[in-house]
């Protein structure tokens, strides 16, 4: 269990200031210039070596996503851009960090953007997301009139400044790619890749595209040492994490925990237990909609890091728990995921437009039994054809809840398919 003396959110809950008075009684914008005196090449050189991997769903290693930025000067401007637009059902995280600390991020988008060569940061936020966005825009005001931000930020000789910008309801915006295109003003679509951002990005420049825990971080990995953050957790799964804690718990919750904790402690020990016991969990969805379900064998004991629940066959994603017990109708919690990928497919590529509503139609009627028992197989054949044949991850977000399904709970499926046939049967027989 995480000690307090690790924990890097310290007023996640919103008990003290959020403003700038309160961040710096925190420890934050504390000699924020020897940070960056530390030079680019060494503030990447420690993200890479506190195995710090991003926070926004796919845990791709930050470090290495900073190296890819170009080193020389070509004339063109870089970017850095904070996705806030956080969207994955399950996920409130981000959030709290963006209303009750704001500052904890605007710090690290100035050590992250000099580490990349970039002089503004562009943070997109979820539209709905009104008091964090207002919270944040407060916080930039702040910051600049301290000399935090703005030309020479902190004394630094470094010129950096932070735009918001608000989303419209899109989930898609927060795919990196469709954020940059809503960015410039256009339909939020994803764009294949590569090129990757830090090739092309934002208006055709190098840019960095990174969640909002992932920046936050960076101030105290580099006050306290990469060696610190990597202590923490497990082998390149390091460091600590929010979680989301919903659904079937008795304290629904954001937590900031050590990466690799038990699924089972973390529920007992900040969700308050599983309505009515851990024998009465029938399912977790351990990391957002996105990943598939975990059922309770397989929850009794396993770890919350990218790789124990990859080896699961589900993922961390976003670090959302999402716990359902006994009383839950998993096949019509899992059509309900299909129905909102389904509604928000962009429609660029044919796999993910014509399978997800395909998806979700056979999904409606294995809810009800109306199916054969051919089709589960055929619904699992056809998930395995949007899988990794579209153009971004939605399609195989798509896919995924549908194949957690069918692994973990077949019999289900099978039964009230066998059970519809037997009440058609019964129904005739009486005619
Ligand atoms: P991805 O694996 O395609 O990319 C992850 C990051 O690594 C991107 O920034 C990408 O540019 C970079 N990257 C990957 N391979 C690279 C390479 N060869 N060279 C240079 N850069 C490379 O995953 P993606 O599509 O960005 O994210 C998918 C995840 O997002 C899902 O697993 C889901 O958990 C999560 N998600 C989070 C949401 C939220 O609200 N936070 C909403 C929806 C999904
Ligand atoms: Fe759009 Fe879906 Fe294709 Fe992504 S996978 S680009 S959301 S149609």
């Amino acid at each position: 269990m995480l000690q307090d003396k690790d924990r890097i959110f310290r007023n996640l809950y919103g008990e003290q200031d959020w403003g700038l008075k309160g961040a710096r009684a925190r420890g934050l914008w504390d000699n924020t210039k020897d940070l960056i005196a530390l030079g680019r090449e060494k503030i990447v050189e420690m993200v890479k070596e506190s195995d710090l991997r991003g926070r926004g769903g796919a845990g791709f290693p930050t470090g290495l996503k900073w190296s890819f930025m170009p080193k020389e000067n070509d004339g063109r401007p870089h970017y850095l851009v904070v996705n806030a637009d956080e969207s994955e059902p399950g996920s409130c995280k981000d959030r709290e960090i963006l209303r009750n600390d704001p500052h904890i991020l605007l710090e690290g988008c100035l050590i992250a953007g000099f580490a990349m060569g970039a002089n503004a940061a562009y943070i997109y936020v979820r539209g709905e997301y009104w008091q964090p966005l207002e919270r944040l825009e407060a916080a930039i005001l702040e910051a600049r009139e301290a000399g935090l931000l703005g030309k020479n930020a902190c004394g630094s000789g470094w010129d950096f400044d932070v735009f918001v910008t608000r989303g419209a309801g899109a989930y898609i915006c927060g795919e990196e790619t469709a954020m940059l295109e809503s960015l410039e003003g256009k339909k939020g679509q994803p764009r294949l890749k590569p090129p990757f951002p830090a090739a092309v990005g934002l208006y055709g420049c190098p840019t960095t595209v990174n969640n909002v825990e992932t920046i936050a971080v960076v101030p105290t990995i580099l006050r306290r040492g990469p060696a610190w953050f990597a202590g923490l957790g497990r082998p390149k799964n390091t460091g600590t994490k929010i979680f989301s804690l919903s659904g079937h718990v008795n304290t629904p919750c954001n937590v900031e925990e050590e990466m690799g904790i038990p699924l089972k402690e973390l529920i007992e020990k900040h969700g308050g237990g599983v309505r009515g016991g851990w024998d009465n969990l029938l399912a977790v969805v351990p990391g957002g909609s996105s990943v598939p379900c975990l059922p309770k064998a397989i929850c009794d004991d396993i770890l919350m890091d990218f790789d124990s629940l990859r080896e699961a066959k589900s993922g961390l994603g976003t670090a959302a728990v999402i716990v359902m017990d006994k009383s839950t109708d998993i096949v019509e919690a899992i059509a309900r995921f299909s129905h909102f990928y389904m509604h928000e497919s962009c429609g660029q590529c044919t796999p993910c437009r014509e399978g997800t509503g395909w998806m979700f139609r056979v999904m409606t009627r294995m809810v009800r039994g109306q199916a054969e028992l051919e089709e589960i197989d055929m619904l699992l054949d056809v998930s395995y054809q949007v899988e990794g044949h579209t153009i971004c991850a939605l399609g195989d977000a798509a896919a995924w809840p549908i194949q957690g399904l069918i692994r973990h709970f077949r019999p289900e499926l099978e039964r009230r398919i066998l059970d519809y046939k037997a009440s058609k049967q019964t129904a005739a027989a009486a005619e």
